[in-house]
């Protein structure tokens, strides 16, 4: 297969370059695409390097598969043309996520929604992405009724520049000097928590984020019956989404039978033994794949509601692992390149 990775260089594009790596993807190229601004610079990939190419009409001929992470603009302008050129995209940003003829899939969740691409394949939200990897199999052993989600979400997911903006922030706090005006966020981040992820759009009261949790939810799990209310807020952390998650459930489920049912599940981690301090961190989830599951308990005040705390690596999990396993699980089910346009 021959991929371009475009947005190489940000934050998420860096590191599905990272996990392809690691997981010995089987290209037989990469080519790496970011803005104008990094065209020429070199990027370490393994043992290669790579020289980052700025997009062009004539650069994008001949791939098989292009992961998009260069935000919502961009994903609109180039993945079409991408696919017009022969590829399949997969798309990191919330541009085409709600769009008809686009899956939204996460690989151990709803993984035959690829069979359906018409070109483009979209990946979800971060925050929503490591919950439903969680709720899937509940969803499949009791049925859910309703989700109260609150979310402590990190700065990564912001991107490059919001992990500056706090590393300035908090040398500026530490060292009592005066903290320049925040240009990423609306508010200082360092030693605060910000109730407010992305925009209110348009006079809503819910934030873009949480409107995005709520739709990107029920499009994966393809139950719009689900009720679901969310509130997300960013917290000075690098890496790792922590969310609180009440679930109500169809048919009752005991915690001790959601931990047995979550153990056993693809790409989740059960850690809970909070008697011991043993709870999923973000630090803990950071540069891991899976997602991390814990403070299983009844809600006291409804008797088919769970608690639970969800935590998993935004970049990782919540965006290029996912998008790398999407091309993988392309690839083996022949919906790329010559095998998909004979189709
Ligand atoms: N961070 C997360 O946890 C997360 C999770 C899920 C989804 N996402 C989505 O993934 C996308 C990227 O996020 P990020 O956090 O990686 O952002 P980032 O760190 O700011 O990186 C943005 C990337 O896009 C490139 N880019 C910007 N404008 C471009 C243009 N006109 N043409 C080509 N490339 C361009 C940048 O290249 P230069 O270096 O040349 O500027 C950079 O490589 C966003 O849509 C975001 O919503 C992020």
């Amino acid at each position: 297969m021959r991929v371009a990775v475009v947005g190489a260089t940000g934050a998420v594009g860096s590191t599905m370059l990272g996990v392809m790596a690691e997981r010995r993807f089987a290209a037989r190229e990469i080519v790496a695409f970011a803005s104008e601004r990094s065209a020429g610079r070199a990027i370490a990939m393994d043992e290669a390097t790579l020289t980052v190419q700025a997009l062009s009409d004539e650069a994008i001929q001949g791939f098989d598969v292009a992961l998009f992470s260069a935000g919502s603009a961009t994903s609109e302008a180039w993945a079409p043309r991408f696919v017009d050129a022969g590829a399949v995209v997969v798309d990191n940003s919330s541009f085409w996520r709600m769009q008809e003829g686009v899956p939204l899939v996460v690989a151990e969740v709803n993984p035959e929604a690829l069979d359906s691409h018409e070109g483009i394949v979209a990946n979800p939200n971060c925050s929503t992405m490591q919950m439903v990897v969680a709720l899937k199999p509940m969803l499949d052993a009791v049925g859910i009724e309703r989700l109260v989600i609150s979310t402590y979400q990190s700065v990564s997911g912001t991107g490059q520049r919001a992990v500056e903006e706090l590393r300035e922030q908090t040398l500026a706090v530490l060292d009592s000097e005066e903290v320049a005006p925040p240009s990423v966020y609306p508010h200082r981040i360092a030693f605060n928590v910000l109730p407010q992820v992305e925009t209110f759009r348009d006079g809503d009261d819910y934030t873009t984020e949480e409107r995005k949790m709520m739709a990107e939810t029920r499009k994966i799990l393809g139950r719009e019956d689900i009720g679901i209310s969310a509130t997300c807020a960013r917290v000075p952390v690098y890496t790792g989404h922590s969310e609180s998650v009440n679930v109500q459930t169809h048919e009752p489920l005991e915690p001790a039978a959601c931990r047995d049912l979550l153990a056993g599940a693809p790409g989740v981690l059960v850690l809970d033994d909070p008697a011991d301090a043993i709870y999923p961190l973000a630090s803990e989830a950071a540069g891991r794949d899976e997602v991390m599951v814990g403070r299983i308990r009844r809600d006291p005040s409804h008797e088919r509601c769970l608690n639970m705390w969800i935590v998993g690596d935004n970049l990782r999990k919540g965006a290029a692992t996912n998008a790398v396993q999407l091309a993988e699980l392309l690839a083996e089910r022949e919906l790329v390149g010559r095998a998909r346009r004979a189709a």
